[in-house]
This record gives C-alpha cells, sequence and structure tokens, in this order.
C-alpha cells in the first residue's frame, strides 16, 4: 500500500454483479445555473430537487459569502432571496473551487450590469477557454477584462444582440442567456447547445418571467423583460447520474432499475448498452439495464447533446475495456479525459491513447489496485471497474467523485456492492475480510 493513503478513500472488493433499484437525483450541471440565477429576482425563490453534492455546496457556501439568503428547507430543497446581495465583486476560497461559479458572473450582470469573479476552477479535463462567453457579454454591451484571474465585465446598460457561438457550448450558451434576460430587445443566441439542463435554465427562467424560446434547438431567442419574480422550481434528474448507474449494470453483469429519470435525455446512453450486448428497457421515468452475456467491442465519439456526453465517456471505457474485440473512443469535446486510462491500465486494461482517441483492447477481467480518482468521472468509472474486479481495490482522492455524486458508496452498498468509504485505509484493511494490495 501506498503512503498517499490518508484520508478520503474508497475499499471495494469486486466480483457482486450490481443488481437491484437506485434513485436518481437532480441534476448537478443544471442546479448550478438555476442556484445562480435565482440572485436575479429580489424576491424569494424556491428550488427544489438540489442535489446534496459538494459543487453545489460549495456554490451555496460562495453567493452567502456576498449577502445572499439562503435556507435549506429540507436536503433537497432551498429558498433563495438576493435581495440583500452586499457585493458583486466576488473573490473567495469557494468561489474558486468550481468551474460553474462563472455563473455569477452571467447572473450578475444581467440583474445589475456589473460583476466581478475569479476564473473558474472545476475538474481538470482539459484547457477550458472562456472566450465564447466573453464574446457574448461583450456583444450585449458589456465591457470585459480580465486582470490578476479575475473578470471584470461592467455595462451602463445591456442591449440585446445577434450572437453566433463559434463552438457549441453549454457554459457559454447559460451564461449568455442569464445575461441577456433583462437586456433590452430580442437576444438570439445561434449554434447554442442544447443540452437537457440548457433546457432546464431557460424553463427556471420562465418560472420567473423571463421570455425564453427555443432552449433545446440550435437558436434560442430571449425576449428582454424588465424584472423577473418568485417561483418554485423543481431541477430535472441527472443525465450523468443515471448514465452512470446504467453502466454499472453493464459492467458489473447486473440488473439495475434506475428510477426518477427522463429516458429521453438517456437516449444516446442506451443506444450504446444496447449496441454492446445489455438489455435496457424504458418506462415512463425508469430505465432497467440488464447485462448477461459478453461485453461487445464498439466505437464511440463524444459529442455535444444528442450525441454521446463526453461526461459519460470515462464509464463507457471501463466497459469497452471489458469487451471481446477492440473498441475505440473519440474524445471530441476535452482534450484531457483520459487521465482515468493509466490508473485502469494499473488494473489489467490494455488501452492505448494516441491523440483523442482511445484503442481498447477488451480483457477477460480486471484486478483490484490502488489507484486514485482523477477527477469526477474518472472516479466514478473507476470504482465501478473496481466493483468488477477480482479482488481489492483502494481509490484515494474520492472527494472528486462526491462534487458530483450525492451519497455514491450508500447507492452502490444498496445495490449489493462491496464498498466503504473511509479516512483511514490501514486500520479499515486490519479489521475487515478485504484483502490487501
Ligand atoms: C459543462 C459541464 C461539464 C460537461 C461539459 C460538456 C458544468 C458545470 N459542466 O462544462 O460537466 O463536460 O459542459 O457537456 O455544467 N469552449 C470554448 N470556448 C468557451 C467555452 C467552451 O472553446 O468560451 C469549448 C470547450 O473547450 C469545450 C467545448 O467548448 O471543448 C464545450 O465546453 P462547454 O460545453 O462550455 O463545457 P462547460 O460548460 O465548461
Amino acid at each position: 500500500m501506498s503512503s498517499r493513503a490518508e484520508k478520503d478513500h474508497y475499499i471495494i472488493n469486486g466480483g457482486n454483479p450490481l443488481s437491484g433499484e437506485v434513485v436518481i437525483g437532480g441534476a448537478k450541471n443544471a442546479a448550478l445555473a438555476i442556484i445562480a440565477a435565482s440572485i436575479m429576482t429580489d424576491e424569494t425563490v424556491t428550488i427544489e430537487n438540489i442535489p446534496d453534492v459538494r459543487d453545489t455546496n460549495v456554490m451555496m457556501e460562495a453567493m452567502e459569502g456576498i449577502g445572499v439568503k439562503i435556507k435549506r428547507v429540507d436536503r433537497h430543497t432551498i429558498e433563495v432571496n438576493g435581495s440583500c446581495v452586499e457585493n458583486v465583486n466576488i473573490d473567495t476560497e469557494n468561489i474558486r473551487k468550481i468551474r460553474a461559479s462563472y455563473y455569477l458572473l452571467g447572473a450578475l450582470l444581467g440583474k445589475y450590469c456589473h460583476a466581478e469573479v475569479p476564473l473558474p476552477g472545476g475538474c481538470d479535463i482539459g484547457s477550458r477557454p472562456i472566450d465564447q462567453h466573453v464574446k457574448g457579454f461583450k456583444a450585449l454591451g458589456a465591457k470585459v477584462t480580465i486582470e490578476r484571474g479575475i473578470m471584470k465585465a461592467t455595462a451602463e446598460k445591456l442591449n440585446a444582440a445577434h450572437i453566433y457561438m463559434d463552438v457549441v457550448t453549454v457554459g457559454a450558451t447559460i451564461n449568455v442567456m442569464l445575461a441577456a434576460v433583462m437586456a433590452e430587445g430580442r437576444t438570439i443566441i445561434e449554434n447554442a447547445a442544447k443540452e437537457p439542463h440548457v433546457v432546464d435554465v431557460a424553463n427556471f427562467l420562465n418560472s420567473m418571467g423571463a421570455n425564453i424560446k427555443g432552449a433545446g434547438t440550435d437558436v434560442i431567442r430571449i425576449r428582454g423583460v424588465s424584472r423577473l419574480h418568485a417561483c418554485t422550481y423543481s431541477v430535472i434528474p441527472d443525465q450523468i447520474e443515471a448514465g452512470t448507474f446504467m453502466f454499472a449494470a453493464a459492467i458489473t453483469r447486473g440488473d439495475i432499475l434506475v428510477k426518477n429519470v427522463i429516458p429521453k435525455h438517456l437516449e444516446s446512453i442506451s443506444a450504446k448498452l444496447e449496441e454492446i450486448g445489455c438489455d435496457v428497457e424504458e418506462f415512463d421515468d425508469a430505465v432497467r439495464v440488464t447485462a448477461n452475456g459478453i461485453i461487445e467491442a464498439t466505437h464511440i465519439k463524444t459529442l455535444p447533446y444528442p450525441g454521446y456526453p463526453t461526461d459519460m465517456q470515462p464509464q463507457a471505457g471501463v466497459a469497452l475495456a471489458l469487451a471481446k474485440g477492440v473498441s475505440t473512443i473519440t474524445e471530441s469535446i476535452f482534450e484531457n479525459r483520459f487521465r482515468y486510462v493509466d490508473e485502469l491500465t494499473r488494473m489489467g486494461a490494455h488501452i492505448r491513447v494516441e491523440g483523442n482517441t482511445a484503442i481498447i483492447d477488451g480483457t477477460d477481467g480486471l484486478t483490484g489496485a490502488h489507484i486514485s480518482a482523477p477527477d469526477l468521472r474518472a472516479g466514478a468509472a473507476l470504482a465501478l471497474a473496481a466493483l468488477a474486479a477480482d479482488g481489492t481495490t483502494i481509490i484515494d482522492d474520492v472527494r472528486f467523485i462526491e462534487r458530483g455524486y450525492e451519497d455514491f458508496d450508500q447507492k452502490i452498498r444498496d445495490l449489493g456492492g462491496d464498498i466503504i468509504k473511509t479516512d483511514d485505509v490501514k486500520q479499515e484493511i486490519k479489521r475487515s475480510k478485504f484483502r490487501v494490495v
């Protein structure tokens, strides 16, 4: 065991097929934007189905740091009142931790015509430019500067604009939507991202009195309104949490009913699972994935929605590492998303990365190892690999996984997986049946 073992670890004993039911929580990436957007009215907004994960909690703490009042009604419901924002210059430890803090730029700029926010952190999955956010804000009439790591956007008044996004970006589409909601006139965003959470944020803003049409298509039209008002809104289910548990069934040769989902949002994932030999049964708000036989090889390319999501790429990589034959995965959104490959190789996978393509030669089985979670989705995928592996796996740095998955280890235990979370690996190994690797 390496000296890396200090805290935030999973110990996983592989071999149990996961089976049973799992209930999916609210979409992290929708919730983050919606929580930020809720300050755009001075009235109290109620948001339901917020996942209780590290990123949403950090976002709320950061907002409280600038005077926003947030009442936790229950574990998944909050009331937000943004009438007491004291400061549009946000520079706190918290805000630097998460990428989605940039939504406060759009929200504050849209409401106060002024915002100062440090440039985002988040998962290290490749260079993450913000030129399209800047381009959109400028088109709406804001002066944008970046100094000492802080982006400052300021305008006397925001005016509608016709904006053509050079790349399909979820973040910039949502941010420009936020900034344009109260700009005078009709803003048009072309080549907009069509992800379910873009639609969810638009629906939320419309519930607050905005006039946004076309979200979910590549042209979004926003007629500026003079003010927004209170509303109660429930965040959509998390497409990626759902997809992760769907792949958990494939990887462990299990049978999982994934509940509280919108099957339409999962179509690209369901299609790949069927292609590799799983049965996928759709219900109104659930999908059941059953994997009995061998996993077949396939080819995957990540694309903007409705294509196969980049956030589901590592989970597919693990499944294909266990497939019969040679598969390829081409990552076309972020260049640094194969950081799980080295760890998976240590578990016995045969994967070669050439440029933005991983060539995966399937193997019969993986073996437990001491590994670490390189980022949120890669970490979750490696946990699934460990559940299918022979023997014990120790995963370090699982705080990354907790950025986006609520009760991840508990949900896996409820499905029959042998996983515990511990601060003290040595102690846990001593008193348990785990075989030390
Ligand atoms: C969001 C998600 C992330 C997901 C990604 C793609 C959040 C908090 N994160 O990230 O989990 O992996 O969508 O579905 O919601 N780009 C530019 N210029 C810009 C902005 C983006 O060139 O100004 C490029 C990026 O480098 C990337 C592509 O556009 O290649 C897509 O990025 P984007 O959709 O903006 O991702 P995020 O919003 O950062």
